[in-house]
């Protein structure tokens, strides 16, 4: 097996990281949790983010083989059916999306849709899948919200939301199907991995002191991350995790969001004006 070549891309309106895996160039290609931009404002999206995933793709001479989500994100839309349309390939995502497209299906009264416009594969925990050469491995990481799962390839795995950096700690766990004790033992899986393993992250929100940075180790979660260094057990966690969730604000995008993607990405279909429209639940929060 060759070593994957690992691009990551941030994000500064969200503090996302999406990142390009490939095996080598003119080869095979994955990219994980592309970010549409969306401004809620206008209602106008934007895909300055995933134009530029695609014109890398364009000079390494890459074929797209799969968009993959780490879970369905509440402050940013997906670019998946974008890439999609322009690139091809498959959209995946954890198995247990379906629990989080029943709630918000109901929700957003679009149980229907998903029917239409959903993802291409459901990956089981365990389950192992290809990007040309390279063998990847899905990790199943509930906690942040029930459908996280984690990709390994080789000695980096793409956590999703689950480890921030050391700094900051932690994604938060009161989201439907949230849990902080299951997000706790999802992160022991990561913790237990060896020590120069390399974590991809999906967000940073970086203090002034530091710039934004994608990857971290092992070693290093192990020794400083703020929430789940070695010396915090589980009722340690839960109960510091719980206190911050209390403190946290309803993300800004999360309606707009969740309703694109759970269907992977698709914006709702046209209405009979030929204008796309989303859906805000009032009074449901
Ligand atoms: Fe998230």
């Amino acid at each position: 097996m060759t070593n994957a070549a690992i691009l990551s891309f941030y994000d500064p309106a969200t503090g996302s990281y999406s990142h390009l895996i490939y095996d080598h160039p003119g080869g095979h290609a994955a990219i994980v949790d592309p970010v549409l931009g969306y401004d809620a404002a206008s209602g106008r999206t934007a895909a300055t983010g995933a134009d530029r995933l695609l014109a890398t793709l364009a000079e390494q001479r890459l074929t797209l083989a799969w968009i993959l989500e780490t879970h369905a994100h509440a402050d940013h839309l997906s670019a998946a059916a974008y890439l999609k349309r322009h690139a091809g390939g498959r959209t995946g995502i954890g198995a247990r999306i379906t629990e989080v497209q029943r709630h918000f299906g109901r929700v957003f009264a679009m149980e229907a849709a998903l029917a239409e416009q959903s993802f291409d594969v459901l990956f089981e925990d365990g389950e192992r899948f290809r990007i040309g050469t390279l063998d990847v491995e899905v990790i199943a990481l509930p906690g942040h919200t029930t459908a996280d799962v984690g990709y390994r390839v080789g000695d980096a795995v793409f956590v999703g939301d689950t480890l921030f950096m050391p700094d900051l700690g932690s994604a938060r766990c009161d989201f439907p199907g949230g849990d902080a004790a299951t997000l706790y033992r999802s992160a022991q899986r990561l913790l237990a991995l060896p020590d120069d393993t390399r974590l991809f992250l999906c967000h940073d929100y970086p203090p002034p002191e530091r710039a934004p940075c994608p990857v971290v180790t092992v070693a290093e979660q192990r020794s400083a991350n703020l929430h789940l260094n070695e010396r915090v057990d589980e009722a340690g966690f839960v109960a510091l995790r719980r206190a911050r969730d209390a403190t946290l604000h309803t993300p800004a995008l999360l309606w707009p969001a969740l309703q694109v993607n759970i269907r992977a990405g698709e914006l709702p279909p046209p209405d009979a004006n030929g204008v796309c429209y989303l859906k805000i639940p009032l009074n449901l929060m």
